[in-house]
């Protein structure tokens, strides 16, 4: 049997339609400052695909688009701005940086009050501690929303990822642990993948290699969560070999159409909840 599709497009349109509706019954209008350093083309589209689905929730956009030239104080003094602006209520930084600029400075001078990319060291801290951070990181929260879409209880399963970034392995890593799964983070200089990965009952692919993972690497009736947005002969695809693996698995997310549009759900969702954090209203 072909494997179920998880669709990501339809969950996060549900999502920003709920934004929409609640914002629109409370009249409030929470602002996201979006700053995109340079003209890197991935990144330009999405920050595009940001702004577009922030009019979609009713969330108003501010957009710093600066020179790649920009220095760190030029981007650390206008974080500040940001920051005491209480118009503005979620500030992300699009990466990647221009390799001349500090990113762990940059991300670490966001207030954690208005750091809706969840990427600061006070919430990525108490999310490692299993406390409630003001902010979950989008793109591991988009995942953990559409597994439960096809799985009740996360308790004892063996997930195993494959990449151990900032912005997804590593906080989709802990919001498994804190589920009770058992937890495998492969990378790069992991041995024999394969041993690893075809044990999972839910794997993610997040090395941004096109079509990595072929049905010889999952279990039987595994689930499949891709992150990669590659581009091969011109067409869009993700880590995983969709068409050969999907009559093994049991569900799988589609690219385009799966983790993606909920990344940027989840990111409009955290900056409703940052301006209702900020509100006192949560
Ligand atoms: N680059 C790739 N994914 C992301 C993300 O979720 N947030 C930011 N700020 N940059 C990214």
């Amino acid at each position: 049997m072909s494997a179920k599709i998880i669709d990501g497009k339809k969950i996060a349109a549900a999502t920003l339609a709920n934004i929409k509706e609640n914002l629109t019954a409370s009249g409030y209008v929470p602002k996201l400052a979006i700053i995109l350093v340079g003209n890197d083309d991935a990144s330009t589209i999405y920050v595009r695909n940001k702004q577009k689905s922030a009019v979609t929730a009713g969330i108003a956009t501010e957009l710093y688009h600066l020179a790649d030239t920009t220095s760190q104080e030029e981007i650390l003094e206008l974080l500040d701005k940001c920051n005491q602006d209480s118009s503005i209520n979620g500030i992300i930084v699009q990466l990647p940086l221009p390799a001349h600029l500090n990113t762990n400075e940059i991300i670490n001078r966001i207030s954690p009050l208005k750091d809706v990319d969840g990427f600061h060291p006070y919430n990525t801290g108490l999310l490692h501690n299993n406390e409630e951070p003001y902010f979950v990181a989008a793109t591991p929260l988009g995942i953990m929303t559409m597994l439960k879409t096809v799985i009740k209880n996360l308790s004892g399963k063996n997930v195993v990822l494959i990449g151990a970034s900032l912005i997804v392995g590593r906080p989709l890593a802990t919001l498994l642990l804190n589920q009770e799964c058992t937890v495998t983070i492969t990378h790069i200089h992991t041995k024999n993948i394969k041993d690893l990965t075809s044990k999972a009952d839910v794997l993610v692919a997040a090395c941004g290699v096109a079509n990595m993972v072929k049905k010889d690497w999952i279990k039987n009736d595994a689930i499949l969560i891709d992150v990669g947005i590659n581009r091969e002969n011109g067409k869009l695809c993700g880590d995983i070999d969709f068409a050969d693996v999907k009559e093994k698995a049991f569900a799988i997310t589609p690219v385009p159409g799966g983790v993606g549009p909920m990344t940027v759900a989840m990111l409009l969702q955290n900056t409703y909840r940052a301006y209702l954090l900020q509100h006192d209203m949560l």
